[in-house]
């Protein structure tokens, strides 16, 4: 038998091993984002796989080209192969992020209605009453039941979820990678994540931003982030109705709102006024959370820091008039293993997941799970006869 077909089915068993490799930012096979250049097999059987990374100094170049050589090394016949780098010309980058956004040249916001993505906006009335905490630990969990999920850090003030889930380095939130005008959110424990902390060096200058630059950044990060199809995206909102609520509301309106609240009467008001201000633009209330509820302290008894009923408060003031009552989703009790897994960058869904918060939270995702996607929820824009 002459060499040429045996190197040929070499090559094409690497091209098979190559769809194997992923680009760990953009999640797809790189012989779909047309990453590899070319490979070629020596009579030998030495390969050299051709790749081409989307930018210099790609994050995630070594492991995508120790990917590459484990696969092309894998195919039986191939003796050890090397790789070539280069890096895309700036029309291969164009075709790429064109190719990304299935095809459409003009950018347009993600997750519109017609997108049978599950968008959540994770809003209270207060401030500091943990909704960060559950977001990111829902973002988490929803990742651990299998579904695809992304967080919208919307909270120029606060820009908490980079920090709690460990994307901060030396005191900064990791910069995602960018791909001509697209941006690669980055990934932590499964799930893309984009922050306004990632675009600011300084975070006292966030203060001084006003309304309209707000809007045009949560717009940016709806049409140039690239998330992909999700199943799941959650925004975490700062406190308050105030522009970034507004915002969203005008760019999502078929978002739903989850709104947390403390077990506190007191907070019951301004956490009833942020679903009701959804409404008004058009959202609807999924629920509610209620966060800092009871703990049960070691010797059995209950700790009641910040009293109860609160969540079922909002909860039934929200329901008024609806045809559908507001359902209570979760309480999510106080606990110590929430804060410090925050506070270290580790979810306690993940690092304590027996903790009663944590089982709460976990519990939730669950029930989320099935109508993560599809039809179930949306309006089919039938009216009786
Ligand atoms: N169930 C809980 N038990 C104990 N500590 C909690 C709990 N939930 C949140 N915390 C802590 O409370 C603080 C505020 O939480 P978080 O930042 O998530 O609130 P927030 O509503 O996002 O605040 P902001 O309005 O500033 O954005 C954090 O230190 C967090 O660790
Ligand atoms: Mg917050």
């Amino acid at each position: 038998m002459s060499p040429a077909p045996l190197t040929d089915s070499i090559r094409s068993r690497v091209f098979t091993a190559l769809a194997g490799v992923t680009d760990p930012e953009i999640r797809k096979p790189i012989t779909d984002l047309d990453m590899v250049s070319g490979v070629t097999v020596t009579e030998t059987g030495q390969v050299t796989v051709g790749i081409r990374l989307t930018i210099a100094g790609c994050p995630a170049a070594q492991r995508i080209e120790s990917d590459v050589l484990a696969a092309a090394e894998s195919v039986s016949g191939a003796g050890r192969a090397s790789v070539e780098v280069a890096i895309m010309t700036r029309e291969q980058r164009t075709a790429l992020t064109e190719k990304l956004r299935g095809g459409q040249v003009e950018r347009s916001v993600q997750f519109g209605p017609e997108s049978l993505t599950r968008v959540y906006a994770i809003t209270s009335g207060k401030g500091g009453v943990g909704k960060s905490t559950v977001t990111a630990n829902l973002a988490v969990a929803l990742a651990g039941e299998g579904l695809r999920v992304g967080i919208v850090d919307a909270d120029v003030h606060g820009f908490s979820i980079p920090g709690l889930l460990g994307l901060v380095h030396d005191g900064l939130a990791v910069k995602p990678t960018q791909v001509g005008d697209m941006i690669l959110p980055p990934i932590a424990h499964d799930v893309k994540i984009i922050s306004i902390g990632m675009f600011i060096d300084d975070a006292s200058a966030a203060v001084a931003w006003r309304g309209p630059m707000l809007h045009r950044t949560i717009k940016q990060f709806l049409t140039d982030v690239y998330f992909g199809d999700l199943d799941v995206l959650l925004l975490d909102l700062p406190p308050g109705t105030g522009d970034v609520a507004i915002t969203v509301g005008q760019l999502l309106p078929h978002a739903e709102v989850i709104v947390v609240t403390t077990p506190q009467a007191a907070a019951a008001d301004v956490a009833e006024r942020s679903g009701i201000v959804a409404r008004q633009t058009g959202q609807s209330v999924y629920g509610v959370i209620e966060n800092m509820s009871a703990m049960v302290q070691p010797d059995g008894s209950l700790l009641e820091l910040f009293g109860s009923g609160g969540g079922a408060e909002v909860a039934r003031r929200l329901s008024l008039g609806q045809p559908v009552p507001v359902p209570v989703l979760a309480q999510v009790p106080l606990s110590v293993p929430l804060r410090t897994g925050g506070d270290a960058g580790l979810p306690v869904v993940l690092g304590a997941p027996d903790d009663p918060a944590a089982r709460a939270i976990l519990r939730l995702a669950h029930s989320m799970k099935t109508r993560a996607r599809g039809l179930a929820g949306l309006s089919l824009g039938l009216r009786p006869r």
